[in-house]
């Protein structure tokens, strides 16, 4: 793979390795692109892009299939990606990483084969009340399968999660606990090594999202303590349909498979079959090799950087954005946790956030406006959907600026310059 340019942080920060990113440079409606939408997805270096097709024009077989040559190098790349996954969030065993097709699909297979074989009628498993739909409707589903009731903790008014609550809502019915490790629609950064230790002390189990996490600060699952954790490639610089789950080992060994088919079985038979051990027997079918190995390669390139780098540059952004965005006379945050990673959301008086997005799109930038698949967050702030701009490494001060520029063009054909 190519290795990022070195001396490039002495010259313009971090924000240099944008040019590792060949799409950054391609322009859009006749602008530069300026892309600030980074927590829907992040664009990929051309060190994963040509990771990827290197794997079809020299690797590709099947794995843990074929005696020939090709399967076996195969099969080795794919195992050295479940390595690379372990050692990214300090798992202390390789068979604790489950490979998905991202964050969703792992959260919809601890729901289904650690959910619905434990939870029982009255049990309770208590969500944040600022979780992904991912988070949710899985349970909800599971809920409706098995009795058990579902308990949220609520968000205060800054966008932080009330743990006051949430220590009365947990009891000895609760049994599961799902949270993101940052919020998607908010950027807020939940204590969830606190959440993790109090969840354990009546015996809980805990599952933390960690999709909008992994791209923005070094994660240790061991250090953490919890029991799940999950993410999605394609947000840590990496290709769409491939993430991972960690889960214990205990727990996964005793969670029975989720889906069916070739690779996930010991033997079969037409009266029974019996399965492959941890992790093999929850990767059902051909796997998306190729995203394994892209994403080896994300994760290669992300710690080429350094995660400490690049939280302390997004922060100085995040930072940055705060103090030129409350410049703008009727725009109003929406969440200003203490602690957050590099997502701004607000709002703009009488102008709808997707006018917004639209508007700021004609300019070549690229943000998200809506509910963020977070619509229970957004009824708590009795909004139908924000502005969502949120950074990357590549990322500079000059987007922010673009979007500033945008936002007060928006408030110009909206008629509102007479307040500036
Ligand atoms: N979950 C992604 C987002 O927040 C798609 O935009």
């Amino acid at each position: 793979m190519n290795a990022p340019a070195q001396g490039k942080e002495t010259s313009a920060g971090i924000a240099a390795y944008a040019a590792d990113f060949p799409i950054l440079a391609r322009p859009v409606n006749g602008r530069r692109l300026v892309y600030l939408d980074n927590g829907a997805t992040t664009q990929k270096p051309q060190a994963v892009i040509d990771a990827e097709a290197r794997f079809y024009s020299e690797s590709n077989a099947n794995i843990h299939r074929g005696v020939h040559w090709l399967s076996q190098h195969s099969t080795d790349l794919y195992d050295q990606g479940r390595e690379r996954v372990r050692g990214f969030l300090n798992a202390a065993q390789v068979e604790e990483i489950v490979f998905t097709r991202g964050t969703t699909e792992a959260i919809n297979l601890v729901a289904a084969s650690w959910g619905r074989p434990n939870l029982k009628a009255g049990d309770e498993i208590l969500l944040s009340g600022m979780e992904h739909h991912a988070n949710i409707v899985p349970w909800q589903m599971v809920a409706e399968q098995t009795g058990a009731i579902i308990k949220v903790v609520p968000v205060t008014d800054n966008g932080e999660l009330d743990m006051e609550a949430f220590s009365r809502l947990l009891n000895q019915r609760t049994r599961f606990v799902g949270v993101c490790h940052v919020s998607n629609a908010l950027g807020t950064i939940n204590p969830v090594a606190d959440i993790i230790r109090q969840a354990h002390e009546v015996g809980a189990v805990v599952l933390v999202d960690g999709a909008q996490a992994v791209a923005h600060q070094a994660v240790d699952v061991q250090a953490l303590g919890c029991d799940f954790y999950v993410f999605s490639g394609h947000k840590l610089y990496g290709p769409t349909g491939i993430g991972a789950l960690y889960g214990r080992k205990a727990l996964l060994d005793a969670m029975p498979p989720w889906q069916g088919g070739g690779d996930m079985i010991h033997t079969v038979s037409f009266e029974r079959s019996t399965f492959a051990e941890t992790p093999q027997k929850f990767e059902a079918g051909t796997p998306n090799i190729a995203g394994v190995v892209a994403l080896d390669a994300a994760i290669v390139y992300v710690q080429s950087i350094g995660l400490e780098r690049i939280a302390a540059h997004e922060d100085r952004l995040l930072q940055y954005a705060n103090e030129a965005l409350a410049q703008i006379p009727g725009l109003r945050f929406i969440g200003q946790a203490r602690e957050r990673a590099g997502i701004v959301s607000f709002v703009m008086d009488d102008i709808h956030p997707h006018d917004l997005g639209t508007i700021l799109d004609m300019e070549g930038v690229a943000i998200r406006a809506g509910h963020h698949c977070a619509m229970p967050l957004m009824t708590r702030f009795g909004l139908p959907g924000t502005a969502r701009a949120s950074f990357a490494l590549y990322n500079s001060t000059d987007d922010v600026d673009a979007l500033v520029a945008g936002l007060q063009k928006a408030r110009r054909l909206f008629g509102m310059e007479q307040d500036a």
